[in-house]
């Protein structure tokens, strides 16, 4: 597609287009990029559903902003060698021609480290964790991003990155697979986020987020501190340092609740124990992504990262409505039945990761949601495009580097999650494959209600509608 300049394109006096100011939060005020290739997919459910009520609302999720994933090199140039998708050029193409008078951003997920996924296998990348491994993510995938983001062509598109979802969290957790402890010895994956952070700081309209995983993965006091120590370190030592990061993205791919509306105080007692002591929770006193975003700002705000850092939390798939949605506090005074009776998270294990059954979508996308002034939050956003798969758990022949994962094998009975069965989905495709029934779960189980305006419903007391 054709750039056409127009008025509205700011001209400095040099007749050079001026880039745009890079502002603290660059989903405010913005509209945001609706991928095509998403729509197209969510036709696909729309053609296969009879109810006339759940196309309805398939057809309301088909125009949200989605990310994208630049899961593979091949995803830089799309076309026939990546299922046929758009390529990052065409996704820009198209987001200067949604773009209205006001600013709009696109969003893309950086994900191609060497040795991806290291503590699982859905995912492994098509990278080994090698020199040569690390030579080819610099220059075949960074760099070419990198060429296409700061043509000037698109410096009126507000780009915003999610670096890396996993990487650092399975360098500070995961050390005793040795996968991930060759990921953090070889210093292979810290170099390749930090050559990312470094060509992106050069570009004023690119804005980094960095993948923070989730509460229910580091959001106990020790794993927060190692976590933050971890990132700092990295950062300090870019070209930028804190400056070349805008903030944290939190929950990517995840199902862990914005807002446990009925448990608001982990340290609370029930039966003479604390709250965070139940089964569920294991001792983590972070029970939901809005008190997880509210810690990890104040320790990093602490370890001398500037206070304006912000958080978007991916809330695709974290809304867990639905008949099974508890509608009040249990009154039991057992813990582990009043935490089960009184959670929204239907879960067995928060380490359950795989299209996790009884989940539906979250808060739809949007700027400075107004949840609590604590967690500095920036957008709500939906990272991972609900209705594409987390894994398979059988052999699928592929080119994508990914493997059979047992967590998603609904039979699996899985030691690593307290040993309780996953709970996945039967018969998934591969990771990020289309899946019609996830796809329909998620709409039919939204919470809020998908196309409901009453928007802040699963965020406790907050009563604005931002
Ligand atoms: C997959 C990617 C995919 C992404 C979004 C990841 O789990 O590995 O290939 O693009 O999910 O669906």
């Amino acid at each position: 597609m054709a750039f056409a300049m127009t008025a509205a394109f700011p001209v400095a006096a040099s007749g050079q287009p001026q880039a745009q100011a890079h502002v603290d939060n660059p989903f405010e005020g913005a509209s945001s990029y609706v991928n095509p290739d998403y729509s197209e997919n969510v036709q696909t459910s729309i053609d296969r559903t009879d109810s006339p009520e759940l196309r309805e609302r398939m057809r309301t999720v088909q125009s949200y902003p989605t990310a994208v994933w630049l899961d593979r090199i091949a995803a830089i140039e799309g076309g026939e060698d990546n299922g046929g998708r758009l390529g990052l050029r065409e996704h820009l193409d198209e987001a200067l021609a949604q773009k209205g008078s006001g600013p709009i951003t696109a969003s893309f997920v950086i994900y191609d480290l060497p040795g991806r996924d290291c503590a699982a296998l859905a995912s492994n990348g098509e990278l080994p964790l090698t020199q040569e491994g690390l030579r080819r993510y610099k220059n075949d995938y960074i760099d070419a991003i990198t060429e296409v983001f700061q043509d000037p062509k698109y410096d009126d598109v507000r780009i915003v990155t999610v670096i890396e979802p996993d990487g650092l969290p399975n360098l500070v957790t995961n050390l005793d697979d040795p996968e991930c402890a060759e990921a953090k010895s070889s210093g292979i994956q810290v170099e390749a986020v930090q050559y990312a952070l470094d060509r992106f700081h050069e570009i004023p309209n690119v804005y980094t987020y960095m993948d923070f995983a989730h509460s229910g993965w580091l959001g106990w006091n020790n794993n927060l501190t190692d976590s933050v120590g971890l990132y700092t370190d990295v950062v300090r030592e870019t070209e930028g340092g804190f400056a070349s990061v805008d903030g944290f993205a939190i929950n990517t791919a995840n199902y862990t609740p914005t807002e446990e509306p009925f448990l608001n105080d982990p340290y609370g007692r029930v039966g003479g124990q604390q709250i965070r002591s139940s089964q569920f929770y294991e001792w983590n006193p972070n029970f939901d992504e809005t008190d997880f975003a509210a810690d990890l700002h104040s320790e990093f705000v602490a370890r001398g990262w500037p206070s304006d850092i912000g958080t978007i939390i991916d809330t695709g798939r974290n809304g867990w409505g639905g008949p099974e949605r508890p509608t009040r506090e249990s009154s039991s005074n057992d813990l582990d039945t009043y935490v089960n009776e009184s959670k929204v998270d239907r879960r067995a294990h928060r380490g359950l990761w795989c299209n996790a059954s009884g989940a539906g979508m979250g808060q739809p996308p949007r700027a400075n949601p107004s949840v609590s002034a604590d967690a500095h939050l920036d957008a709500f956003v939906w990272i991972k495009p609900p209705g594409e798969s987390d894994g398979s758990s059988e052999e699928i022949p592929n080119n994508e580097g990914k493997s059979p994962d047992p967590m998603c094998d609904p039979d699996y009975v899985a030691p690593e999650a307290g040993n309780n069965p996953t709970g996945a989905l039967p018969d998934s495709p591969l990771a990020g494959h289309w899946f019609h029934d996830q796809f329909t779960m998620l709409v039919e189980n939204a919470h809020p209600t998908v196309g409901s305006s009453d928007v802040n419903t699963n965020v406790g007391s907050s009563g604005d509608q931002g």
